[in-house]
């Protein structure tokens, strides 16, 4: 059986398929430096296979929620739960196979990778029963399995790295297909790389990562020298649910858009030195003397909101942890105090 959707053109205008059925066996690495459009490539995929196939989104820059718009994911915004909260959403996650994207953007990058870890590991416990098969897209994967010790502590990396590990190596059984995407091959760690057959390459300029892109696709160095030259939106794929083999393809159209939208560049205003020197003093002492007071953050529902959201019906009032049990995430407003702690799960200031 398979299941092609098409992903782009080659460069004589022919499609290029993948083949989600062959993808749930033998995943997917998607490598580009910035802006090189993996992100792009990855919406596109999702779009496509969202009516055939259950879909989960590890989103760290909150990129993916507009695709609740059109396809009706239901956004799970991490800061606003408390981590039994998060375990316990991912397990009817599993259980009702609702596509969801698990944003990320309001955390801390320690508390993403927590955040992501527990995520990952409650679907990946789910009972024998329903291990129904799912795409599991990581964006920014290097975050969450780094190849080397960085700032976070190694707790926070060994959770992540044992998750993201059992994502790619030990998914595959329990119906769980990782596709991730990274801006440097060099930074994630190997054995979550290594656990892809399918990959998709784009534009990459430094040689460590060229080398090892090369090595994946199976390609002489000189040969790889295409990478460097490939453009936006054009990727090398190679492996058994793309092509036998490295085959160009441009990545085709999406119907959503990033969250943010990039504004295009402009040339600097008109306005004279001595001008944009007074707008940018002007009442400075004024506004100095207001006390500074971040705007709410919008409201997010209550975990066992969301989960008869997912669930699309009641849920039985013992299947829930009284709240008062539940750790919460610190809101948004007690920032400043929560980043002088050292909990794990303070949030992002922006
Ligand atoms: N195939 C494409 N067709 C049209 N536009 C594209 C395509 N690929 C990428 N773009 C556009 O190029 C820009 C960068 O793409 P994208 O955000 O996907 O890059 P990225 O590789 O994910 O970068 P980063 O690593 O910084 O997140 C976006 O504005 C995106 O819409
Ligand atoms: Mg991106």
């Amino acid at each position: 059986m398979s299941a092609p959707i098409q992903i782009g053109t080659d460069p004589s205008g022919g499609p290029i398929t993948i083949d989600v059925e062959e993808l749930l066996a033998t995943r997917l690495l998607v490598q580009g430096n910035s802006g090189s459009g993996k992100s792009h490539l990855l919406r596109r995929l999702l779009e496509e296979s969202a009516s055939i196939i259950q879909q989960i989104v590890i989103d760290p820059e909150g990129d993916f929620v507009t695709l609740a718009e059109v396809f009706g994911h239901i956004v799970i915004d991490a800061a606003a739960y408390s981590p039994p909260e998060l375990s316990r959403l991912a397990a009817r996650i599993r259980k009702h196979r609702a596509s969801v994207v698990l944003a990320l953007d309001g955390l801390e990058v320690e508390a993403q990778m927590r955040s992501a870890a527990l995520f990952l590991s409650a679907l990946f416990d789910a009972p024998h029963e329903q291990w129904f098969p799912a795409l599991v897209v990581v964006d920014e994967a290097q975050l969450f399995a780094p190849a080397a010790a960085g700032e976070v502590s190694d707790d926070a990396r060994r959770v992540s790295l044992a998750a993201m590990t059992n994502l790619m190596c030990r998914g595959r059984k329990r119906g769980l297909a990782g596709i991730v995407a990274t801006q440097r091959l060099a930074k994630l760690a190997k054995n979550v790389a290594a656990e892809a057959s399918n990959f998709l390459m784009g534009r990459t300029f430094l040689d460590i990562d060229m080398a090892r892109a090369a090595d994946l696709l199976g390609m002489e160095r000189r040969q790889a020298e295409q990478i460097r030259d490939l453009a936006r939106g054009q990727f090398l794929g190679l492996g058994p649910a793309i092509s036998r083999r490295p085959i160009a393809v441009r990545i085709g159209s999406v119907r959503t858009g990033a969250k943010v939208v990039m504004q295009k560049m402009v040339p600097p205003p008109n306005a004279t030195p001595d001008d944009l020197h007074a707008l940018l003093h002007e009442d400075l002492h004024l506004e100095a003397a207001m006390p500074f007071e971040p705007a709410p953050p919008p409201r997010q529902p209550a975990a066992d909101d969301l989960i008869e959201q997912i669930a699309g019906h009641d849920v039985e009032a013992e299947e829930l942890v009284p709240r008062a049990e539940a750790p919460r995430c610190p809101p948004a407003k007690s920032i400043r105090r929560y980043r002088k702690s050292s909990s794990p799960w303070r949030p992002r200031t922006g």
